[in-house]
């Protein structure tokens, strides 16, 4: 047997059967992996400013950010699982949450408190309109339980954003 047919055969044991069709598996499949790589990137953005998080506001925002961190953490593990239930496969490692992520990474030294917070606003609200994409592949597909578990994450990101823009808001 040649490379090429004992690879297809191991890769065969990895799609799950399902009865949406393989243009689903394809496109919903790619639709979740990007979304998960900007969970994924998301997630060790909240967590970079909340560890590096500095000022009198300390303590609220320390702890706002990891709450929101764990939120985003607690989606991937579905995200993932999801796409293998389509049949499926899903990211492998942190390279490849890197070249797929469209959520921008912040390595700056000094970042303020305020720009944190606008960033992971705007970042929240970007993902909003992702999972909103992602919403219409599945609907187009008829992936009811893709879509049901996108809308909850969508409500969560837009929980999200909203805290940080209140939190951001300039008294009046
Ligand atoms: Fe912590």
């Amino acid at each position: 047997m040649n490379d090429k047919a004992s690879t297809s055969r191991r890769t065969a044991r990895l799609h799950t059967p399902t009865s949406l069709g393989a243009e689903a598996t394809r496109d919903i499949s790619g639709a979740l992996n990007a979304l998960l790589a900007d969970f994924f990137a998301l997630y060790l953005k909240t967590k970079n400013f909340h560890w590096h998080v500095s000022g009198p506001h300390f303590r609220d925002y320390h702890l706002l950010l990891d709450e929101q961190a764990d939120q985003i953490y607690a989606t991937t593990d579905p995200i993932a699982e999801r796409v293998r239930k389509l049949g499926g496969t899903t990211l492998r490692s942190i390279g490849q949450i890197s070249r797929l992520q469209r959520v921008l990474d912040n390595e700056a030294d000094y970042v303020t408190p305020q720009d944190m917070l606008a960033e992971l606003r705007d970042d929240n609200q970007q993902l909003v309109a992702r999972l909103r994409e992602a919403h219409a592949t599945c609907d187009e597909h008829g992936d009811v339980a893709s879509a049901s578990l996108i809308e909850v994450w969508i409500d969560e990101a837009e929980r999200r954003a909203w805290f940080l823009y209140e939190t951001t808001r300039k008294s009046e």
